[in-house]
């Protein structure tokens, strides 16, 4: 941590990160940095607003219209470490005068390939074969022994074809030569998606009808909140998969493990969970299900692209231009 000056604005960052943006925020500002990593209470975040410039969170932090309601509130700007902001009541922050960015763009290729990871180790099996050798049941090679689905040729069902819908859209394209429906209620231009070769479908259950594989790309907002629930599992082929690393309350948690059990859909890859880092416990035990801890954006080269981003998004913040990546 650097000493405070009182010509340096503070700003405190609720987790660690990477050396070089840590670096980077303590030579540009009076960074209150959090030397053992712990999850930030509500009165830390409460305190934070109370005596800091900037506050630097993350997805585990959860500024609510109640943690913004402070007095007295000296924050002015909060630059979010990842492009997902619905842990943050951004109309509360506004209506604070509070200033909300976040780091599109760095983490978009790195979450899709995430995506791609989850709907090729499901379907091929991956997390269960490596859980079979490393246990020593592995009695060698056999053409019966634990056959997946093939992903190449198939039909992938995109729900939101933001950045990073469009980017998996790319790799299932022309990766694995997958035909790829979608369906976005605020689509990309008709020339974009033209040249993805996607398709669209006027309602997230007609993309369900069809798909073999559904990867979900929206944000997490009320509207979505649950839009994959019982009714909708249902609509999905008996054989298809479900993707998830946008957000976890996308997905009504219950209803998935439900699904899985009673054979409604083939199995499940998700990155992100509805009561984080909770897990449903029947969903630890069904071998056709991948779990992963939140790590679509999870490379050293992102990690250091997101934080490098939000110290952008400070920076212009305190100098008085318009942050980049304002979102409230
Ligand atoms: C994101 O950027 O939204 C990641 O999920 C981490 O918050």
């Amino acid at each position: 941590m650097s000493a405070a000056r009182p010509d340096r604005r503070v700003v405190v960052v609720t987790r660690r990160l990477p050396a070089a943006v840590e670096e980077g925020l303590a030579r540009e500002f009076d960074a209150r940095l959090n030397a053992d990593d712990h999850p930030f209470s509500k009165s830390e975040l409460e305190n934070a607003l109370r005596t800091a410039d900037g506050l630097l969170p993350t997805v585990t932090d959860r500024l609510t219209a109640q943690v913004l309601a402070v007095e007295p509130l000296r924050v002015r700007v909060i630059a979010n470490y990842g492009v997902g902001f619905n842990h943050i009541d951004a109309a509360a922050a506004k209506g604070r005068g509070v200033v909300v960015t976040n780091t599109p763009d760095v983490l978009t290729d790195d979450t899709a390939d995430d995506a791609i990871m989850l709907m090729l180790m499901v379907a091929r099996r991956g997390g269960e074969g490596e859980r079979h050798v490393r246990s020593g049941a592995w009695t060698g090679w056999r053409p019966t022994h634990m056959l997946g689905t093939r992903v190449s040729g198939k039909t992938l069902g995109l729900v939101g074809l933001g950045r990073i819908g469009r980017a998996v859209a790319h790799r299932a394209r022309h990766g694995f030569g997958m035909r790829v429906i979608f369906h976005d209620p605020y689509p990309p231009p008709a020339a974009v998606v033209a040249e993805l070769g996607a398709e669209p479908r006027s309602s997230v259950d007609d993309v369900l009808r069809e798909a073999d594989f559904v990867s979900l790309h929206s944000p997490a907002t009320p509207e979505t909140r649950h839009l994959i629930d019982a009714r909708r599992l249902a609509l999905m082929k008996r054989g298809a998969f479900l993707i998830n690393n946008a957000r976890g309350d996308i997905v009504d948690e219950t209803a998935l493990a439900a699904a899985l059990t009673q054979g409604t859909i083939a199995g499940a890859g998700l990155d992100v969970f509805e009561r984080e880092p909770a897990v449903t416990p029947d969903l630890l035990a069904m071998e056709n299900v991948v779990l992963l801890p939140h790590l679509g954006s999870a490379t050293e080269e992102t990690r250091v692209a997101m934080g490098l981003r939000a110290l952008d998004n400070l920076r212009a913040f305190f100098v008085g231009a318009p942050p980049r990546d304002r979102v409230a």
